[in-house]
């Protein structure tokens, strides 16, 4: 679907920045991804312990660095002291967690646009996060180089309350499989974006989304096949983990 309001959403957006070149959720995956060309990413935010947001994934750490246990324990000095690239390779040693404000700075900087998602782990505060998180995202990047996305109806309602111009906050609505209340749900919120596990998709639940005035992006989309039929379905937008692949071009704004 085109935008002339929003003609700039890439075919492909970086998934956690160009995670399978780098250490997800990083400052270095995001310096990877604008240099392989690709114009935006899709990122998750949390808070930390003393409620700093950070660019992070997981409830844990231990998959993705040298900590153990959980990251709303942690304090942000804590987080500093932690490696978060050397599980991924030797090339990556030293890297460190990023906050939201040095990812926003560093994603101002290059020019590119961001997919923040709103990252809700089990018994987290929804309004607590998109607080600390979702101004500002607002403050750092203009309206058309941000979506900000979440599972949770909770966050995105809590969002819609702090912006209602949906020019001014683009909200993408996550799902596993689009439920059959999606519409209803994407008007009550005036959201920008559906954003669906490809895999779950079908033909029929893909046409009635393109028809609409949302947005239809796809996760997580690494399979060159795939990405060719989903965007013969009407997908606006792949969010992949290696987009040169998709394209098979690398190095060309796509
Ligand atoms: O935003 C799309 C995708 O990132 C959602 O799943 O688990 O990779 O955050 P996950
Ligand atoms: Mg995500």
């Amino acid at each position: 679907m085109s935008d002339a309001a929003f003609p700039d959403l890439p075919s492909t957006i970086a998934h956690r920045g160009l995670s399978a070149h780098a250490p997800e959720n990083t400052l270095a995956a995001v310096r990877a991804a604008h240099a392989a060309g690709c114009r935006w990413v899709e990122l998750d935010v949390q808070l930390l312990g003393d409620g700093t947001p950070v660019i992070w994934h997981d409830s844990g750490l231990r998959r993705c660095s040298s900590g153990r246990g959980k990251l709303q324990r942690l304090s942000l000095e804590a987080a500093h002291r932690l490696d978060v690239g050397a599980w991924f390779s030797g090339d990556f040693v030293g890297e460190r967690m990023a906050t939201l404000d040095a990812m926003l700075a560093l994603i101002d900087e290059l020019g590119m646009g961001l997919n923040l998602e709103i990252k809700l782990c089990r018994g987290r505060d929804a309004k607590a996060l998109v607080d600390a998180a979702v101004p500002r995202a607002m403050a750092a990047l203009p309206g058309e180089r941000l979506i900000v996305s979440s599972f949770s109806l909770a966050a995105l309602d809590a969002m819609r309350r702090l912006e209602s111009d949906p020019k001014r906050l683009r909200l993408g609505m996550l799902y596993d499989k689009a439920p059959r209340r999606w519409l209803d749900e994407a008007q009550r919120l005036d959201a920008y974006s559906l954003h669906v596990d490809w895999r779950r998709l079908t033909l029929n639940v893909a046409c009635a989304i393109a028809a609409s005035p949302c947005k239809l992006l796809c996760y997580t989309v690494n399979d060159p096949a795939a990405f060719a039929r989903l965007r013969e379905w009407g997908m606006d937008s792949a969010i992949s983990d290696d987009p040169a692949n998709l394209i098979g071009v690398p190095r060309l704004s796509y």
